[in-house]
């Protein structure tokens, strides 16, 4: 590889509700499956040396959805996080989730408070699924907490990309070299947009429920072939 290895993965898992119609079942089995797909990622993610994984897991338009999916949405989340958790500390995995947690209900954001306190203390892969996540809103909300806490101080706000990558939900993550959506659409769909301005953008045609590791060394590959310059021109040409 020419470049060096992506220190953080992001990646938008499409194609649940496809994959399930193909087959002419409901689109839950498909979620079902999906849930599948994320725990091998993970696990490949971790085995490749990735040290950052972020999957969007649940936007905030998510919710426009039948009120049914949305319901099978959140009981994955449940049971994912009630049930799972040993096998993440067992991979050495930590466990982080951003986006806005008043979305939930109690009895969810507890289990996502659990989960972040078990696996805090693990190092070999950090995860971070974005749960009622969307991009716009989270610079909305820096924006608003820069002019709000310069408001409290009587000064005028200092704005300056430092000061709002600080206040973003990842503001302790390296931005993602490589972000990478499944089932075959290309688009960002208001994940990481302001993270995501230099990042390499691969697009694979896997159906969500049947990605996983060769999947993941495909984007690599890819990811592998790209001259990255950030807007420069690379010298001695
Ligand atoms: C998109 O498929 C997928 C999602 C809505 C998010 C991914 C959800 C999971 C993997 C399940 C549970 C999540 C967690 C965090 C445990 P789609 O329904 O948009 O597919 P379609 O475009 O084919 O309809």
């Amino acid at each position: 590889m020419s470049v060096a290895p992506p220190r953080h993965i992001a990646i938008i898992m499409d194609g649940n509700g496809r994959w399930a119609r193909a087959r002419g079942l409901p689109r839950h089995f498909g979620h079902r499956k999906g849930v599948e797909a994320l725990r091998r990622t993970i696990e490949a993610a971790a085995d490749l040396g990735i040290a950052n994984l972020t999957l969007f897991g649940f936007s905030t338009e998510n919710w426009r959805r039948p009120a049914s999916e949305v319901q099978e949405l959140l009981g994955l989340m449940r049971r994912y996080l009630s049930s799972h958790v040993a096998e993440l500390c067992e991979n050495g995995i930590r466990l982080r989730v951003i986006g806005e947690r008043q979305g939930f209900s109690r009895d969810l954001a507890g289990l996502i408070e659990r989960a972040e306190e078990l696996t805090r203390n693990n190092r070999r892969l950090v995860l971070t699924v974005a749960l009622n996540y969307g991009a716009r809103r989270e610079l909305t909300l820096a924006v608003t907490r820069l002019v709000e806490e310069a408001a409290a101080t009587g000064k005028a706000p200092l704005i300056d990309e430092a000061a709002i990558s600080a206040r973003l939900f990842t503001h302790d993550l390296p931005d993602p070299d490589l972000v990478i959506r499944s089932s075959g659409e290309q688009r960002l769909s208001n994940f990481l947009l302001w993270q995501s301005a230099y990042a390499e953008l691969v697009f694979v045609d896997t159906l969500w429920p049947d990605f996983g590791r060769a999947d993941l060394e495909y984007a690599l590959s890819e990811y592998g072939r790209r001259d990255r310059r950030y807007g420069a021109v690379v010298t001695g040409e």
